[in-house]
């Protein structure tokens, strides 16, 4: 087991660029199957999820080849229907290959899906979507069996704008006849680069970003190249590592508008951020005034996914934060942890109620899921001594070396084995 060893107090200075979002590359990696020519996906980050997803594919006879941060994918020969179990269970994004394949092929089995444990995560807007379209679903003995000979059009109304089944049920329709219309659909960014994508090889997506999507069925696609859009969560993950330490960073490939919610509340709590085309600068001195009220809403609200990163800042801000995961049910398993270095946190049902301390101290805590893990490593870095941060493949799912990013702008942090 791998874990983050950190020297807290250290004021962080520099630059970062930001890598690619794993919650576009993820989806675009499944749209690549409604395609037998070949795709090249750049800047792609190794990220433990990602590679998880090039297994999947392989398994099913999907070819993916590297070339640096660049990957070829052709999936010309694929010859199994069936995602491999244990890769299926071990990440969220193998439910939606279910849509690409039954798009292509008219079949498709795999395992309930895995990814953090942040809540049941139930997969109904998904299931529900593909059988509006026609797809005959058998589910048992904990695997989901599809098949479909034509995938129907129509208009499919989600009773919760689901990222996942948003994408699902897209890329289930871009090779169907007629039109499909997705009404009370997700509008965050990632489904926007999907559409792009899907476009960009001969699809015909619109209204993507907007809570209604129109697909119009294709009968084949091409092949391409296709750069998506910067990580949102990673840029706000760095931004909140310079507020944290006091510092002043200088982030590159970075949309701002992406993370224009974070960067509202940076601004109230005391930081200068400047912003421009692709770049966003933050400087932060002393300690921060606390910011009071934070809710997680599906884009372009707060992200449920900088929750937790928040709430390390919050825990060492001056005063007193309320946040609100309406998201997801179990989202709050890094508050135990926090307390261990020394926060103030009280939890009631989805509220945490953040009382911002002096200061946090080093301690041995323990990852639970991505962005969980993120929020420690961050409260370590404001921490006096020393803290080690266990599990660090839970954070290596969606930050790739990140202990090497923060270590180059000047952050006392290495990997060990424990
Ligand atoms: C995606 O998960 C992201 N993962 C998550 O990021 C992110 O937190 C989430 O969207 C919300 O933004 C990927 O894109 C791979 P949802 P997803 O379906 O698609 C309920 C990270 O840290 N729901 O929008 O699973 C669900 O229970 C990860 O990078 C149903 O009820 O999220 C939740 O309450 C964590 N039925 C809400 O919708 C369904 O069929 C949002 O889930 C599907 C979802």
């Amino acid at each position: 087991m791998q874990k983050f060893v950190i020297h807290g107090r250290r004021k962080l200075a520099g630059s970062l660029v930001v890598e690619s979002a794993k919650n576009a590359v993820l989806p675009i990696i499944a749209a690549s199957i409604l395609t037998e020519e070949p795709i090249m996906i750049k800047n792609v980050p190794k990220i433990i999820d990602v590679v998880k997803m090039f297994e999947i594919l392989e398994k099913m006879g999907g070819k993916v080849s590297f070339i640096d941060d660049d990957c070829v994918i052709d999936n010309s020969h694929i010859t199994k229907f069936e995602i491999e179990p244990t890769l299926a269970r071990f990440i969220r994004s193998s439910i939606f290959m279910l849509g690409p394949l039954v798009a292509r092929f008219g079949r498709a089995r795999v395992a309930y899906p895995g990814g953090c444990d942040i809540g049941s995560r139930p997969i109904d807007l998904h299931l529900q979507g593909l059988r509006e379209l026609g797809v005959e679903i058998v589910e048992e003995h904990g695997f989901i069996n599809c098949s479909v000979d034509k995938i129907k059009s129509g208009i499919i109304h989600l009773d919760f704008p689901s990222v996942g089944a948003t994408e699902n049920i897209m890329m289930a329709s871009v090779l169907g006849e007629g039109k499909t219309t997705i009404m009370n659909c997700a509008k965050e960014p990632e489904i926007v680069d999907l559409a792009n994508f899907i476009n960009s090889i001969g699809g015909k997506v619109s209204g993507a970003g907007t809570s209604t999507i129109e697909v119009i069925g294709a009968s084949k696609l091409s092949g391409g190249t296709y750069l998506p859009i910067p990580d949102r969560i990673i840029t706000g993950t760095y931004l909140l590592s310079a507020a944290i330490t006091g510092g002043r960073l200088e982030l590159n490939n970075a949309n701002y508008e992406h993370v224009y919610s974070l960067i509202k509340k940076l601004r109230g709590a005391g930081c200068k951020i400047k912003t421009d085309q692709n770049k966003i600068t933050i400087e932060c001195e002393g300690r921060l005034s606390s910011i009071a009220s934070i809710e997680t809403q599906p884009y372009p609200g707060f992200p449920t996914d900088l929750q937790a990163p928040l709430m390390a800042l919050c825990s060492v801000s001056d005063g007193m934060s309320v946040i609100t995961e309406n998201l997801f049910e179990t989202r709050f398993k890094h508050v135990p942890e926090l307390l261990k270095m020394g926060a103030n946190i009280t939890i009631k049902d989805r509220m945490a109620i953040v009382r911002g301390v002096k200061a946090l101290y080093g301690a041995q805590v323990n990852a639970t899921d991505l962005r969980g893990g993120a929020s420690l490593v961050l409260a370590g870095l404001a921490a006096h001594g020393e803290t080690h941060v266990l599990n660090a493949n839970y954070i290596d799912r969606g930050y790739f070396e990140l202990e090497n990013k923060l270590a180059s702008v000047g952050a006392d942090i290495i990997r060990s084995s424990s």
